[in-house]
C-alpha cells in the first residue's frame, strides 16, 4: 500500500486560550512509568508535559521512588503504588491504575517503567484495556514487543514511540535506512492495529510520523539530542498537547516539530556534544513560543 508524504503540510497549532479558562480547560495527564535507578524519567516526562500546556499531570510511579519524583518539580502530583520497598509496579495495582486513568485526557506509559513479568502483564492490561488515549513508549514498547497480536484490538487511541530498537523489538524488522522504505515499516506497525486507532512516531533524525495512510517527516532536531532522557520529554509534550484536545496525528506533528525545535534552539546555548535532556526541556516554553 502506498502512503502518501504530508511533510509539506503546516506544522498543527494549539488554539489560543481563551480568557475565560481554568486548568480543566487544558486536561489532565497521567504519567505512569519510573522504577528504582530510572526516577527520572518519569520525572522528565511529567514536567515536559506540564511545560506543553496541561492543565494538571500527575506521575504514577513505585512508592519506593516517590519522593524522588516528587523532589523534581513541585507543579507536578505524584501518587505511589505498591509497598515502600516495592521496586516496580506491580500487575495487582492495575484496577486502581484504571481508576486514576478513567479521570484523565491522556495517559503517557512507559518512560522508566522496567522490565519485569509483572510490569509487562500490566502494560499488556492497560493497552487492551483503557479506553483513554495512551502514548506507548521506551519499557512499555518493550513490554507489547512479547506480545505481537495484542496490538491488533486497543481499547482506545494509541501513539506508539519506538527508536529503531524498540521497533526491531516490536517488529522483527531492522529499520531501513531509506527513508521511503522506514515509513513503510512504520506504515505496517500502524496497520497492525485493526481497529485503526493507532499513529506510530519512528524516532530519529527526520523522525517518522504515520497514521497508516500518511506520512510526514519531521524537520527539526539535531545529533545534539542523541542523549538519555529527550525521548522522555517527547512523551511528555505528545500526551500534553492531547490532553488539550489536538487530534492524535495533530499532536504528534506538533509534538515531534516543537521537540526538535527545543533542542536546536538548546545547542545555541550548550551546543551538540554538552546536550542533555533537561536543556531540551528548558528550551520548550521558548520553542512553543516559536512555533506559535
Ligand atoms: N537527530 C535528530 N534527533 C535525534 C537524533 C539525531 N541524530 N538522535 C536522537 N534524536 C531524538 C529522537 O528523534 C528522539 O526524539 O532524540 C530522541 C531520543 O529518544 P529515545 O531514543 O527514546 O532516547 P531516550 O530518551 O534516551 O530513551 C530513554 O527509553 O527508549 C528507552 O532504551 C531507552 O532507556 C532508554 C529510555
Ligand atoms: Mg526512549
Amino acid at each position: 500500500m502506498s502512503i502518501i508524504d504530508v511533510t509539506s503540510d503546516p506544522i498543527p497549532q494549539l488554539p489560543p486560550r481563551k480568557a475565560e479558562s481554568h486548568k480543566g480547560s487544558y486536561g489532565r495527564v497521567l504519567v505512569v512509568g519510573g522504577s528504582r535507578g530510572k526516577a527520572g524519567a518519569a520525572a522528565l516526562a511529567g514536567k515536559s508535559a506540564l511545560r506543553s500546556g496541561a492543565g494538571l499531570v500527575t506521575v504514577l510511579v513505585p512508592c519506593s521512588i516517590q519522593a524522588t519524583v516528587a523532589s523534581f518539580e513541585p507543579a507536578v502530583m505524584t501518587i505511589g503504588m505498591g509497598k515502600v520497598n516495592c521496586d516496580e509496579l506491580l500487575q495487582e495495582f492495575e484496577p486502581e491504575i484504571r481508576e486514576h486513568a478513567s479521570e484523565m485526557n491522556c495517559l503517557a506509559v512507559g518512560p522508566g517503567l522496567g522490565t519485569n513479568s509483572s510490569t509487562v502483564r500490566l502494560v499488556q492490561a492497560l493497552y487492551h484495556r483503557i479506553s483513554e488515549t495512551m502514548i506507548v513508549d521506551a519499557d512499555a514498547l518493550n513490554a507489547l514487543s512479547a506480545w505481537r497480536d495484542g496490538l491488533q484490538h486497543p481499547s482506545g487511541p494509541r501513539i506508539l514511540t519506538p527508536h529503531p530498537g524498540e521497533f526491531k523489538r516490536l517488529t522483527g524488522e531492522t529499520c531501513a535506512i531509506e527513508p521511503t522504505a522506514r515509513a513503510e515499516q512504520a506504515a505496517s506497525l500502524c496497520r497492525r492495529d485493526l481497529t485503526g486507532q493507532t499513529i506510530v512516531v519512528l524516532k530519529g533524525h527526520h523522525t517518522i510520523l504515520t497514521d497508516g495512510n500518511r506520512v510526514a517527516f519531521n524537520q527539526t532536531g539535531n545529533p545534539g539530542m542523541a542523549t538519555g532522557g529527550t525521548g522522555d520529554v517527547l512523551t511528555g509534550v505528545i500526551s500534553a498537547l492531547v490532553a488539550q484536545g489536538l487530534t492524535l496525528w495533530d499532536a504528534a506533528r506538533l509534538g515531534v516539530h516543537v521537540h526538535g525545535l527545543a533542542g536546536d534552539l538548546a545547542t545555541e546555548t550548550f551546543g551538540q556534544v554538552s546536550l542533555i535532556a533537561s536543556d531540551l526541556l528548558n528550551s520548550l516554553p521558548a520553542a512553543f513560543k516559536k512555533s506559535e
